[in-house]
């Protein structure tokens, strides 16, 4: 099997080094803009093949898509990242054209393939790689949903002292501020979180995971790349090995929570079709204002960008 990952920057590059080290697929391609970058990545991480005993054969291309041609599977990660003091919303004009014309291309060389979009804002690019692709929405969605649970699982796990492999949740709505993890849904090998720690805790950890993004951006001047990269690569395992695994990802929803035409963070299947189902579940009247507000707050930069464009379905 192959899989592309358009971009060679922090996420991509992470992204491709995961698939390959976990031996996902036979072929990973890396492509980037930047002339030599991906091929030389590519070839810096295949040199780790012989060290770290794996056969995936990573290749670069310099913006050459017949490079992709067949893919079972394209990760988009190219854009810009955040930079402090920028929303995600902030990258919509510049990232949507260039999630636009990589869609473009990559629809050319791999007609069947399944898209997962990194890009930010992540809701967004999801969609216009949607509206772009022509594909079944069933193929196309995006990557947040597994790295804000991850950064929800990890604050968890620190302030009980606990593995992170023990803490299961579920955090629903955008990749933003107004993200909704679920405390009902949250436990430590079954036992519900909130008879593990204080309320006030557990809500700290929750206003945490919420600016989770932001924190790092802080911290190091631009976005994350580990747990993106990783939790993309995870989505990829899920499709090429038709796990059926059950993740948040970004979706597109035709009435489900009540949400109608709108990419928004729901628990999902992944298998070999790409999203085999979306799983709905009874939230209570709190969780779904929460998840209204998100919903809401996702809607108005997805009319920026119709207003922006208007991308011919
Ligand atoms: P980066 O700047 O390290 O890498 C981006 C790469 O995209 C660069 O190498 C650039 O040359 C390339 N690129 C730009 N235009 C291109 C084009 N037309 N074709 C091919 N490649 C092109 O940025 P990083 O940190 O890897 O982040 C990538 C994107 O992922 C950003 O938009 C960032 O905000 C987003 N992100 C999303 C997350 C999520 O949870 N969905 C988490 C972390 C980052
Ligand atoms: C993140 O959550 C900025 O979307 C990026 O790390």
């Amino acid at each position: 099997m192959k899989v592309t990952v358009v971009g060679a920057g922090n996420v991509g590059t992470t992204c491709a080094n995961v698939i390959a080290h976990r031996e996902l697929v036979n072929e990973v391609v890396l492509l980037d803009i930047k002339e030599g970058t991906a091929e030389g990545k590519s070839l810096d991480m295949w040199q780790t093949a012989p060290i770290n005993l794996y056969d995936t054969r990573i290749k670069g291309s310099t913006n050459d898509y017949a490079a992709t041609a067949g893919s079972d599977v394209v990760v988009i990660t190219s854009g810009l990242p955040r930079k402090p003091g920028m929303s995600r919303d902030d990258l919509i004009a510049t990232n949507a054209g260039i999630v636009r014309s990589v869609t473009e291309n990559i629809v050319k060389h791999s007609p069947n393939t399944i898209i997962i979009v990194v890009s930010n804002p992540l809701d967004v690019m999801t969609y216009c790689a949607y509206l772009t692709s022509g594909f079944d929405s069933k193929r196309v969605f995006g990557m947040a949903g597994i790295l804000d649970t991850a950064r929800y699982r990890a604050f968890l796990a620190e302030a009980l002292n606990c593995s992170p492999k023990d803490i299961q949740a579920v955090l629903m709505g955008g990749h933003g501020d107004t993200m909704v993890p679920l405390p009902r849904y949250t436990t430590v090998s079954g036992i519900p979180v909130t008879e593990m720690i204080a309320a006030d805790k557990l809500e700290s950890i929750i206003q945490r995971t919420k600016v989770g993004g932001g924190e790092l951006v802080n911290l190091m001047g631009t976005s994350a790349w580990y747990a993106p990269g990783a939790a993309a690569a995870q989505m990829v395992e899920a499709i090429v090995r038709d796990q059926k695994r059950i993740f948040p990802c970004c979706a597109w929803l035709q009435g489900e929570y009540g949400h109608k035409d709108i990419y928004l963070g729901v628990p999902v299947k992944l298998g070999k079709k790409g999203i085999e189902q979306i799983i709905e579940l009874k939230l209570n009247t709190e969780e779904k204002q929460l998840l209204d507000s998100s919903a809401k707050a996702v809607k108005e930069v997805m009319n920026v960008l119709d207003g922006m464009q208007q991308p011919v379905k």
